[in-house]
Formats: C-alpha cells, structure tokens, sequence
C-alpha cells in the first residue's frame, strides 16, 4: 500500500494542496466543521527548535479529539544512533502520523521511505511545506487568487526560499527572488522552474510592482555561527516601508517568523497595515489541521 507523505508542495497533486487550503479557510470559519479523529496520534519529532509549527500540530490533533506525541532528539534513541530507518518502522506501527522537524532533508526521505504512515516536512534544511500552505491560504484571504500575481522573495535562498520556488509552480504565480551573492538558492531548482523565477542581486528590482513581498532570517536554524558574516553579506537586503513602497499600492508583507525585528525587517515595517504576519501565524493552524484531516483520512 503506498503512503501519501508531505516532504514538500510537489508530493501531493496541485488540486489537493488548492484542497487543503481551501478546506483550511472552511475550518477557521466554522471550527466544528472538523472530522473527528479519536484514538488517533501525531507523533512529533523535532531536531530543532519550534513555536508555531509544534504548537499548531499540537493544538490541531487535540481539535480533532487526536493526540500527538512531542520527541526531540535528546530524548529519543536518535539521539544515541538508532538508525532513522528503525526508529521510522518502529514508529510507524504506533502512531497514525508523523511531522518531523530535521537538518538533513535526505534524512527525511530516508524516514519516509520506511515509514508505515504518513509523514509530514515540519521544516528541513532544504524545504519548509506547511509554512507555504498558511503563506498562500493568507494572501488568499486578504487579496484573493494567487494565481498570475507576482511575488517576491528578499534575502536568504533558503528553505523558505525554495518552498517558494515550488509554490510559484503549485499555485502559477511569479518569483521574482534577490538575494546576495553566495546565498542564491539551490540552481537545480530554479532552472527545473525557470518560466515562473527571476533571480537578481537588486531587491529594488525584485519589489517594483509586486504583490507580495516575503522575507525571512539572514541566518537559518544551524547556521548561527555565520551571523556576523551573514549580516555583513545581507547588509542591504532589509525590508523596509522604502522597499514596499516600489511594490504595488495593495501589496502584503509576510514573514514566516520568527522575525529578527531591525535586522531583515524593520520594526516600522513588520508592525505596519502590510504586514500580515500575525494572520500568517495563526493560518499554520488551520492548514496543518486540513492537512492532517487530509492524510489522516
Ligand atoms: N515559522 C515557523 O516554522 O515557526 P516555528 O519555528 O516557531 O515553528
Ligand atoms: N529559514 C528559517 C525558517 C524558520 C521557521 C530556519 O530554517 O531557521
């Protein structure tokens, strides 16, 4: 029997992800509105550090009269070499899904491919789905179909980043992506995507006329040590009202967050009627409640 997983927005077809989205909006208006899924367990297993991510599985799988299971590495035999792929059948044969939260996005697949029940990317090195499902159900909500207008990413070619770049091809919209020298996304991905994604080192070039304008930290989970220089290489990569007033007059302001206010956004800005950061946030929410109802039915 195959499995449904969630590694990233292109392991599910386009017309279920729109589903789960729309399902999403659905389940913020009307919280009854959910299936109940008693007896059921989420078991979460993070690497690094979480908020929103954890707390909205969390808060989700008790919606539904579930339950979910929080590890992290410390307290997991992970954490004493256990094979990913053991510790994946072992889990497996207990809980009815599982998110996890990890450095290596091979390591993820390679949970994946032994695993017996659905797993969900709660965020790797490499992609961070479900933050890109409360993205879109948020700009959906606030200036409707995402379809035809025009994005663009500021910063870092990160996670975030080449979640991004697989949306522009979930949802068709275009990216156009500034980030310094070095710090570009992965190649492979913008040139399999290379209709929809413009890549420049100018953010005002990637910001006139847009729709929406995304940032996110200059320095990922694991990469604190580059800081200094990364802030160095970053330095005029800010987003400020300045670089959102080249964006068209109607245009969002999103941050998955947590934000480092002052340094890749202003406070001014982050604060501001653009900003729909906090909507953002709660969406998490909601998606990772449709997408558990998705894959857990
Ligand atoms: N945006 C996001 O994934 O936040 P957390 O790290 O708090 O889960
Ligand atoms: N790019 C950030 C996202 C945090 C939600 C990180 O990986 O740390």
């Amino acid at each position: 029997m195959s499995v449904n997983h969630f590694l990233t927005l292109l392991d599910l077809p386009s017309s279920d992800v729109l589903g789960i989205i729309d399902r999403a909006a659905e389940l913020k208006k009307n919280l009854m509105l959910v299936k109940s899924q008693p007896n059921k367990t989420l078991g979460l297993l993070f690497e690094k550090p979480s908020t929103r991510t954890r707390v909205a599985f969390e808060v989700a799988m008790a919606q539904m009269g579930g339950s979910s299971i929080f590890l992290n590495n410390t307290e997991s035999q992970l954490g004493r070499g256990e094979p990913i792929e053991d510790t994946a059948r072992v889990l497996s044969r207990m809980v009815d899904c599982i998110a996890i939260r990890s450095f290596s996005h091979i390591a993820l697949e390679q949970f994946a491919k032994h695993s017996l029940v659905p797993v969900i990317n709660a965020l790797s090195n490499d992609y961070h789905p479900c933050q890109l499902l409360a993205d879109v159900q948020t700009f959906i909500e606030h200036r409707g179909n995402i379809s035809g207008k025009r994005v663009a990413w500021i910063g870092d070619g990160n996670n975030m980043c080449h979640s991004y770049i697989n949306a522009a091809r979930v949802f068709d919209f275009e990216l156009l992506i500034a980030a310094p020298k070095g710090f570009e996304p992965n190649r492979q991905l913008i040139a399999a995507n290379n209709s929809r994604i413009t890549l420049v080192s100018d953010p005002k070039q990637a910001a006139v006329d847009v729709d929406l304008i995304v940032t996110d930290v200059w320095a990922s989970m694991g990469k604190e040590a580059e800081h200094a220089k990364r802030a160095r290489a970053f330095n005029s990569f800010k987003v400020t009202p300045e670089l959102m007033s080249l964006a068209n007059s109607d245009a969002l302001f999103m941050h998955c967050l947590p934000a480092h206010r002052g340094e890749e956004v202003s406070t001014e800005l982050l604060d501001s009627p653009y900003s729909v950061v906090w909507d953002e946030a709660e969406n998490r929410m909601h998606t990772q409640k449709a997408l558990l109802e998705y894959l857990l039915n």
